[in-house]
């Protein structure tokens, strides 16, 4: 359904305003009206519940390239869960494309081939690089042309990733398959000796909508509220997958590539999650929880101890149930892999007590500071609306530069969903900040919210401020809420640096 027919249907009309802002009075109109036709919302503004699978099948782990390489875009066949099913990916056979892994200061080629049947293109998240190799979502590539994205690699380790950002059909195009991980590795970081090799593991954690034909993506008005969920929890591209381990450390490098399903990551024997690194790269120490949450876009880098377990010893990774998500997060616990100790090994491997350089900028440090309201649901402007999610009452205009910024200019940006009721990821292009502080819900940061970030989650009557070095790397740059279907509806604004 269009939304001006379901501003019709609803008997809103033209110029009219949903007060207040909020979700529920939103959801109870579509509720009234009819319009949750059970296609993944129910009549309760759930999302479709999380069916756990069998546990039975090897995690598969991307194949790994380096930063000289070809990406195509495709529609090609993946095998998930038993069944081949069609899916977009940037290699043939499969939905991920290869993780590429680089060092710092070496200059990346990334000849992308786009052939697809529609414009793509694709952004590096998290990598600060020139504008033009950014995959702004007006810079698209058509069907059957290629790019060559070609920038230096100027920034310290960490775990970042590489998904399509055409401008309306970024959500689509990656909830069919399209993303993989883009790992930079440092000296710092060499220096620590981490685990390596098969005792490093990228994790992506997805959630997927599966047909027997493919990865069906149709999401009603309820679910462009809630952001668009699956009903399977795949890992590397496959269903409820397992992988065996032996009695050491491991180091996961964990993605939430979900368009909108927030991950409560536990262990289901309570084991330590030691957190070493986010978005941006290694934190200063290791932190060490329980549960973490993991939204949209974000990273993490996890140690965990399998040291103990006796042979035949089954772990799973799990999402615990939470609070503070609004109607449709958090609401089920569910598995998500198992790992299966399969080999008593001893392990030298000794945890760093520091892990990194990592100075906090003090807020006195910035000269400006701008203010984002971002829980509007005010839909003003009749036929001219054009998304119930905005910033500051503003949806993306690609003409518009909403953001004036001075190079090298230290700012703090305030997002502020104190009167909100749905989580948003908020995430910048071209930089990396620290978060400074969190009012209303939650009240105080995550362990992982020290150090660098380039997403941070925004749950529910919370208002949260960070402080961003922006650099010298000039043009146009857009931030958005990384649940993918706020973003295509247009939770995104665009700043530019000069
Ligand atoms: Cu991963 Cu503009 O996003
Ligand atoms: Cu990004
Ligand atoms: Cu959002």
């Amino acid at each position: 359904m269009k939304r001006r027919e379901f501003i019709k249907n609803t008997g809103l009309g033209t110029g009219s305003i949903i007060a207040g802002s909020s979700a529920l009075t939103f959801l109870a109109a579509c509720k009234k009206n009819n319009m949750m036709n059970g296609s993944g919302m129910n009549m309760s503004g759930q999302p479709v519940p999380v069916t756990e699978g069998s546990f039975s099948r090897l995690l598969p782990i991307p194949n790994t390239v380096t930063g000289n390489t070809t990406l195509t875009a495709q529609a090609t066949m993946a095998n998930i869960n038993g069944s081949n099913i069609s899916a977009l990916g940037y290699q043939a056979n499969g939905i991920l494309g290869p993780t590429i892994r680089v060092n710092n200061g070496v200059n990346a080629n990334i000849n992308f081939q786009n052939n697809l049947s529609e414009k793509s293109n694709i952004h590096w998240h998290g990598l600060k690089i020139p504008a033009n190799m950014d995959g702004h979502p007006e810079a698209v590539i058509n069907s059957g042309s290629g790019f060559n994205y070609q920038f230096a690699i100027n920034q310290r380790a960490g775990l970042c990733w590489y998904h399509p950002h055409p401008e309306g059909a970024t959500a689509r195009q990656a909830f069919q398959g399209l993303a993989g991980l883009f790992i930079i590795n440092d000296a710092e970081e060499a220096a620590l000796n981490m685990p390596s090799g098969i005792y490093e593991i990228p994790l992506v954690i997805q959630d997927k909508r599966l047909t027997a034909s493919g990865i069906a993506y149709n999401p009603s008005m309820g679910e462009v509220m809630s952001g668009y969920m699956g009903e399977t929890i795949i890992v590397n591209g496959e269903a409820s997958p397992y992988t065996e381990v032996a009695t050491r450390y491991y180091r996961l490098r964990i993605l939430n590539g979900s368009n909108a399903r927030i991950y409560n990551l536990a262990l289901s024997n309570n084991a330590d999650l030691i957190i070493i690194g986010n978005d941006g790269g290694l934190l200063k120490n290791p932190a060490t929880v329980k549960t973490i949450l993991l939204a949209p876009g974000e990273r993490l880098d996890v140690l965990v101890n399998f040291a103990g377990l006796t042979i035949g010893t089954e772990v799973y990774l799990e999402s615990r149930m939470f609070d503070n998500g609004g109607s449709a997060q958090g609401k089920q616990g569910f598995k998500i892999m198992k790992f299966k100790i399969t080999q008593t090994l001893s392990d030298s491997f000794t945890l760093p007590v520091a892990l990194s350089a990592v100075n906090s900028i003090p807020a006195s440090s910035s000269s400006k500071t701008r203010n984002f309201i971002i829980n509007a649901m005010q839909m003003s402007g009749g036929m001219n609306m054009t998304g119930i999610h905005r910033i500051n009452d503003k949806t993306y205009d690609k003409n518009r530069i909403d953001e004036n910024v001075s190079a090298n200019a230290t700012e703090i940006w305030v997002f502020d969903n104190s009167q909100g009721d749905e989580p948003h990821p908020m995430h910048l292009h071209g930089v990396h900040f620290q978060v400074l502080e969190r009012s209303g819900g939650r009240g105080q940061l995550t362990v992982s919210e020290s150090g660098w970030k380039d997403t941070v989650l925004v749950m529910p009557r919370e208002t949260v401020k960070i402080i961003i070095p922006f650099s010298t790397l000039t043009g146009v740059f857009v931030f958005h809420c990384h649940n993918l279907e706020h973003e295509d509806d247009g939770m995104m604004l665009q700043y530019q640096l000069t």
